[in-house]
Order: C-alpha cells, then structure tokens, then sequence
C-alpha cells in the first residue's frame, strides 16, 4: 500500500503507553504514525497482525495503512517500529471532552458508533473460507484515550497493542491477566481473579465500556445546569494517579462506580443511559451487557429520546 515515497513526521500528536503518534505526511495525505521504541516490537507486531485480521476495516475501527521497520535517525542507535494509521484531528474521545461539550444528538451518535465498533471486534464471524473467519477479539485496554473520533465525531476503536484473538481450538496463551490501564480495570482484574475464556476477556471490556459512556453523560447538554469540567472516571474518589491498592479499595472492596449526578435527573434519555451504564459495570461480570446489546439499546435510547420526539418546550 506504501509506495517508496519516505513518511514525513510533521509532530507529535499524543504519547501513549508505547513511544509516540505523529501526525504525519505521505505524498499528499496526512496520515497517523505510532512508532514503537526496540523494546516494544512485541506490540507492533500484535497490533499489525489484529489490524490485518479478516473484516477488521470497518467504519468504527481504527484504519490500518501500513507498517515499516525503519533503522533509528540516531546513529548506533537501535531500530524503531512504525505503525500507520488513518489520521483523526481530533484526535482521542478523552481530549475532545477535556475541551469541548456534548448535545445530546453528539453524545448518541459517539456512543451508537463507539459501541458498534465494540461489538464488531467482540464478534466472531464464520466463514467456509478460512481466509475469511473473523475471530472473536478482545481490546483490553478500552478506554477514552483509545476511542477516536473522526471530523464528524464517529467514534473508532485504536490501540490494539494488548487485544487477545480467540482462534477456535486454540487457548488464547495469555499468561497474566493483570493488563490494561489501572483506572479501568474491572474488579475481576484487580483482584486478579479472572478466568481464561473468551468471555471472561469480553466482559472486562464491557465494564470499561461503562466507565466511558459515564466521561460522555458528564460533558453532555442535557443536564440540568452548568456543565463541570472533565474529569475521568474514579477521579473524584482516587484522583489523577490512582495506585493498584487504591482502585482494589475503592472498585472492590468499596464496591464503588463513578457517581450519577442529580442534574441528569431531568432528561429521560440521560437516565436510560444510566441504567444500560450500571448493568455495564455489575461487579458480576456474567450480568454484564454485551456489546451488541448495548448497541441496540442505545439506538434505540436515542430514538426514543432525540430532540423531535419531545414535546417543543417554546410556546
Ligand atoms: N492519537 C492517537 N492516534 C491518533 C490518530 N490516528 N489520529 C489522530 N490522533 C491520534
């Protein structure tokens, strides 16, 4: 797909768990570049081979353009590892909500596509063709630093840097299952009591999910009132930089959720999503909704609840 033509990195866009995205240029497009430091090639390589999956391109998922080896511009220094992407500008769904709010019409369409692209790489789709099965996938990592959303605010699913493929009669070889980002973890994980199975990984996903339609209902218009700064989940009861002991205390032995606030009582789309976040984030994770099942409800929410279907409030 890449020609010849050499990648010009123009900046850097966002750092993230694994070295840097820079926004990019080749020929006259702008592209994404994640380069990897040596010691991460690892994940480069996990992440290429799920981007190159069957049936991974797909509106709601991060576009994969390419990936190169390049020898470091630092002379005896060792290789980097490129990744390159789609470019978004508006980069991830958490910086967007650091600076701007949403209306209630934004917030569905984020969530309706954010979890769309949940539930295609949750699926397993059969195929005769074996060149054409599409596995199972966990991300395990979901949060709203790897939801981008595209100049039309469609969410995109990135950074499959720790997803785990469930290739049928195969065991998934993971070793440990403590991974991802503390704040997220759902209690499963921090106890580190999870069991191996596909499904077990999946659920872990859902509860994050959860967490992150709670960051969309808090910048959302529909409240009642001022609109309060960004904040990210757990953030008011372990603040920025949360230790494995404290999210152990507060999501598992306190049972703790990021709280609903009382402004949100008065817009019945807000309360409904409510409900589908709470059975997101059930500490029993068999009770979890799926995604395909958050999906539906939440079209079917906003719907029911978009501005046209009230009664106009102006006499
Ligand atoms: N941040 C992380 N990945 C990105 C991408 N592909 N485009 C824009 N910003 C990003």
């Amino acid at each position: 797909i890449l020609s010849n033509r050499p990648i010009q990195l123009v900046e850097v866009k966002a750092r993230g768990r694994y070295g840097a995205v820079w926004k990019a240029l080749h020929k006259k497009d702008t592209v994404a570049v994640k380069i990897f430091p040596p010691q991460d090639k690892n994940s480069w390589l996990v992440e290429q081979d799920i981007y190159q999956l069957p049936h991974m391109q797909h509106d709601n998922i991060l576009s994969f353009i390419g990936a190169e080896k390049h020898a470091s511009v630092i002379e005896g220094a060792k290789n980097e590892y490129w990744l390159i992407t789609a470019y978004h500008e508006y980069g991830s769904l958490c910086d967007y909500l650091k600076s701007n709010i949403l209306t209630w019409d934004q917030l569905c369409h984020i969530a309706q596509s954010m979890t769309s692209g949940l539930m295609h790489l949750h699926e397993e789709i059969p195929s005769e063709r074996s060149d054409q099965y599409k596995p199972a996938i966990a991300h395990r990592d979901f949060k709203s630093n790897n939801v981008l959303l595209k100049y039309d605010l469609t969410a995109c699913i990135a950074d499959f840097g720790l997803a785990l493929v469930f290739q049928p009669g195969k065991s998934c070889g993971d070793t440990h299952g403590q991974v991802g980002t503390r704040r997220y973890m759902a209690p499963e994980v921090l106890e580190g009591a999870i069991n191996f199975s596909r499904d077990a990984f999946l659920r872990i996903d859902m509860y994050a999910c959860g967490l992150v339609l709670w960051e969309l209902a808090t910048r959302c218009t529909a409240q009642q009132g001022a609109i309060p700064d960004y904040k990210l989940p757990f953030e008011e009861e372990v603040g920025q930089h949360p230790s494995l002991e404290d999210m152990q205390e507060c999501v598992v032995h306190k049972k703790l959720r990021p709280a609903f606030k009382d402004s949100w009582k008065s817009h019945p789309g807000l309360i409904a999503l409510c409900d589908t976040m709470e059975e997101c984030w059930d500490h029993d994770a068999e009770a979890r909704l799926s995604a395909s099942c958050v999906m539906e409800r939440i079209t079917w929410q906003c719907r029911q609840y978009d501005g046209t279907a009230l009664p106009s409030l102006a006499q």
